[in-house]
């Protein structure tokens, strides 16, 4: 599995990623992009080529990431790509992660099926299916 990208949350994307900028020299890679299906507003940003950073911002106020932002927010989850998620997700079971949430499409990654899982030990792993190059 390749390592995608890192999710951090954050209170306020435009601010966090002006951050990045300055003390980091992280680019922006995308636009703003709100997913409806998860609650969040998703901004990427990194250097080409590299694993990027994905800027999470609650939407609304039942989005999932809320409470994780009331503790403090920062680093959240590590996303891998796979081949075919729904294997990924068996074999994950079957080592004992918890699906928490299901495959569903991501608008921030065009599409592509993501689905979330809690591994015991490490935390909260993301997986996306398909490979970006
Ligand atoms: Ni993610």
């Amino acid at each position: 599995m390749k390592l995608h990208h890192v999710g951090i949350v954050v209170e306020d994307i435009e601010k966090a990623c002006a951050q990045y900028r300055k003390f980091l020299g992280l680019a922006p890679l995308s636009e703003i992009v709100i997913d409806p299906l998860q609650h969040v507003k998703i901004q990427m940003c990194g250097n080409h080529n590299e694993v990027s950073l994905e800027l999470i911002q609650p939407y609304g106020e039942d989005s999932p990431v809320q409470r994780f932002l009331q503790k403090g927010g920062g680093l959240y989850h590590l996303c891998f790509e796979v081949e075919n998620i729904d294997r990924a997700i068996s074999e994950a079971k079957s080592e004992g992660a918890i699906c928490i949430i299901e495959p569903l499409p991501a608008a921030a990654f065009q599409d592509r099926k993501v689905a979330f899982l809690f591994y015991s030990g490490i935390g909260l792993i993301e997986f996306v299916e398909g490979s970006s190059l």
